[in-house]
């Protein structure tokens, strides 16, 4: 990778250290620039036309760069505001199908908002959410969840759903998603990963994960804009499902009486769109896609992992994060100082990072009950000048 030239694509990184990847990343310019330049055309000739001149990059070439992303056919792919409205479309268009003592099967780490999804379905309509067992470092253990299955069907209960978070907000953890996968497809159950935080860091390919839907940002680790983010459905699932909204894009009126539904992925997406934000996912796309997402996974271990040591041997610091495969997302705590105040501190030193509350991922914190984290994201632009300067103020701070 050649890191001098990704930093000048982003010369912001030479006011900060960023290290809030996981947040919402500073972008590199193509980004900024495909945006720009869809903004300026609008600016020009109108929304309309802009639309109408550059339609083979934003309704074709787009699509084709998701889809080489994650390992799909385009048409598999929509485009939507954001990875939770992604995850919501398809959550409660299979709810349309759930009955009254169906199971969901999530994990400890599951994303808060998913959470309250959980509980709106078992008051809508009365369908469970079992927490899937752990092993001892935290991950999906994934021979116990092949015999809660088992037992669950033993019992006569109808398991409509996994739904798991491939990395969490609040922690390093990646969950074995491929084995998770296996288990699902050996017993048919539908398979949906918020895979919000992997896209951009970990080569994540759809075949190989086995999952039905997958849903994600574009702000994250990809680098892309705000107010975006897409959704995978298999093929197989396009064959029966019916989203739960439809507008005259996701279906088309055949006469005044009845729709079409449209074949592909893109029957949950809307007529109206925000275009500049579509060029600059692309672009962020294809920045991602030329540096290669397998190094861009081995850079970061090797970034995130150095960090974790260094922290790990500050006094009093704990690190928070779990599983036997680990990202680019470093939580820690200090046994006395709040995390707020360190962050404060460090962010006055240009240092931009976030904290991790339960709220991210309540029944881990409920199971865990640590204190409020920091939390470090360092993404392959970051360089081993950045790593030394977090570890000298971070030391600074809790001295
Ligand atoms: C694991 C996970 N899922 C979903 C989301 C929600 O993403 P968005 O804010 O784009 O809806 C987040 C955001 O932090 C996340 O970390």
């Amino acid at each position: 990778m050649d890191i001098d030239q990704i930093r000048a694509d982003t010369p912001a990184l030479n006011d900060v250290t960023f290290m809030n990847a996981a947040g919402s990343s500073i972008s590199p310019e193509p980004v900024y620039n495909g945006m720009a330049f869809i903004l300026d055309e609008e600016a020009r000739i109108g929304g309309y036309h802009t639309h109408y001149k550059y339609e083979q990059e934003l309704e074709v070439d787009l699509y084709a760069s998701v889809a080489q992303l994650i390992n799909c056919k385009p048409s598999e792919v929509a485009i939507v505001e954001n990875a939770t409205v992604a995850w919501q479309k398809i959550f409660y268009s299979l709810a349309l199908t759930w009955k009254k003592g169906d199971i969901i099967l999530s994990s400890t780490t599951e994303y808060g908002a998913n959470l309250i999804a959980f509980m709106h379905v078992k008051k809508l309509y009365g369908v469970e959410t079992i927490v899937l067992p752990d092993n001892e470092l935290g991950e999906i253990d994934v021979i116990a969840m092949d015999a809660q299955i088992e037992a669950l069907n033993g019992a006569d209960k109808n398991v409509v759903l996994i739904a798991i978070s491939h990395i969490p907000s609040n922690n390093a953890l990646v969950q074995p998603a491929e084995a998770v996968g296996k288990v699902a497809n050996k017993y048919g159950i539908t398979y949906l990963l918020d895979a919000c935080q992997s896209i951009g860091l970990y080569p994540v390919n759809v075949k190989k994960i086995g999952c039905d839907f997958l849903t994600t940002t574009s702000r994250k680790f990809l680098r892309g804009p705000r107010g975006n983010g897409f959704l995978y459905v298999s093929s197989k699932q396009l064959e029966t499902i019916e989203p739960a909204m439809l507008d005259f894009f996701g279906a088309e009126l055949d006469g005044a009486h009845n729709y079409n539904l449209r074949k592909d992925a893109r029957r949950f997406e809307n007529w109206e769109n925000a275009y500049a934000l579509r060029a600059g996912l692309h672009a962020a796309v294809d920045y991602a896609l030329d540096l290669g997402l397998h190094k861009i996974w081995k850079r970061t271990q090797i970034i995130s992992s150095k960090m974790r040591e260094a922290i790990a041997e500050i006094p009093q610091m704990h690190i928070a994060d779990l599983g036997s495969v680990q990202c680019s997302i470093i939580t820690c705590y200090h046994e006395t100082k709040p995390a707020a105040e360190i962050r404060k501190f460090l962010e006055n030193k240009n240092i931009l990072l976030t904290t991790a509350s339960d709220h991210s991922a309540p029944w881990d914190g409920e199971q865990r009950k640590l204190p409020m984290k920091l939390r470090f994201s360092p993404h392959y632009y970051n360089d081993k000048n950045d790593v030394d300067t977090v570890i000298e103020i971070l030391k600074a701070a809790v001295k």
